[in-house]
């Protein structure tokens, strides 16, 4: 479960409604899921702070050993390190982070300091294990002799690239793959009719080069929306579920989406359709200007 919409930011899911947080995780649980994914950046900590709350109501019904609590937190220097975990620890209500990531690289604070502190951690009892996020490929190989167990990137037909490459890299190196953004942070679900504020009207899908590319990948999802007899975000996601991920965080906002992206685990598409999507998804992907490198075009 991706927990960035309990505590909005950036311009994306700043209105969430509290109380359809509230169903929405509790639903989460009911329905099975363990693996919670937060960071210090969602919403200023808000985000840490409203799951470990929640999550803390469930402690008698649910131990804490059932679940993975993962967090990520920003390239700071060493000593930081340290003090940023021991705020995360706090607001999640826990003793341990079962996963804690470096949500970015970075082009101001140098990385192998970064890791050494976040490997130290992992020998403690604050930390079961570490990874990183948003590390393309060739940053990802050259911390190869890091305990990184854990690389968490797009899984989504907006942002295919390298994403072969890399899983059979991480299959290789005994990294778990963690998909985010399944829905393209809810683009490809069908509904574009975004507030001016919403920050999903800046992505590159939209721009004047990418777009034309966008409405066939989006055509295609529309037809077998049809064909499938379910709903665009549905395909999409089954398309993402099909990517072999060893985990996949779903986004929601209400407790009815995510009933929907969960039964969407059980659509079929065949391997026909699946390649058609992926074809036209890598057209989009030549759309975009060699020199943004990550779906938020963020500048690290
Ligand atoms: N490491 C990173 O840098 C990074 C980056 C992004 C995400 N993540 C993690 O991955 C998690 C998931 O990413 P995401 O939130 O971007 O996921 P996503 O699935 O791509 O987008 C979620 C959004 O799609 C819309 N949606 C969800 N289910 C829907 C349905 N059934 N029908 C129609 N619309 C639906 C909702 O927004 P609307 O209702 O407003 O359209 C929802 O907020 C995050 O919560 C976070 O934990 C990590």
């Amino acid at each position: 479960m991706g927990c960035w919409q309990f505590g909005g930011s950036f311009g994306f899911w700043e209105n969430q409604d509290r109380s359809d947080s509230i169903k929405l995780l509790h639903y989460a649980l009911r329905s099975g899921i363990r693996h919670f994914d937060t960071a210090q950046g969602y919403g200023n900590g808000e985000s840490e702070q409203f799951t470990g709350q929640q999550l803390k109501r469930f402690s008698k019904s649910i131990g804490r050993e059932e679940l993975t609590l993962a967090t990520k937190i920003l390239a700071k220097n060493g000593p930081m390190v340290r003090k940023d975990v021991e705020t995360s620890l706090r607001r999640l209500c826990t003793d341990y982070i079962d996963i804690l990531y470096l949500h970015w690289p970075s082009s101001t604070v140098s990385i192998p300091p970064v890791l050494d502190a976040l490997a130290e951690l992992a020998e403690t009892d604050l930390v079961r294990s570490i990874g990183v996020s948003n590390f393309p490929l060739a940053l990802l190989r050259s911390y190869g002799d890091y305990p990184i167990k854990y690389l968490q990137m797009p899984c989504n037909l907006l942002w295919i690239h390298d994403i072969q490459e890399t899983q059979r890299y991480c299959k290789e190196h005994s990294i778990q793959t963690v998909g985010y953004s399944p829905l393209g942070l809810g683009i490809l679900n069908g509904n574009h009719a975004l507030a001016p504020e919403d920050g999903r009207k800046n992505l590159y899908c939209y721009s004047q080069q990418s777009y034309g590319a966008f409405k066939a990948l989006y055509g295609s999802l529309e037809d077998l929306s049809g064909k499938k007899q379910c709903s665009i975000a549905q395909i999409s996601l089954a398309w993402a579920f099909a990517q072999g991920f060893d985990h996949l965080l779903l986004g929601a906002r209400t407790k009815f989406q995510l009933q929907q992206n969960i039964a969407s685990k059980d659509i079929n598409l065949s391997a026909f359709q699946l390649q058609e999507l992926t074809k036209l998804a890598q057209e989009l992907a030549l759309s975009v200007p060699k020199s943004q490198d990550n779906i938020f075009n963020h500048r690290w």
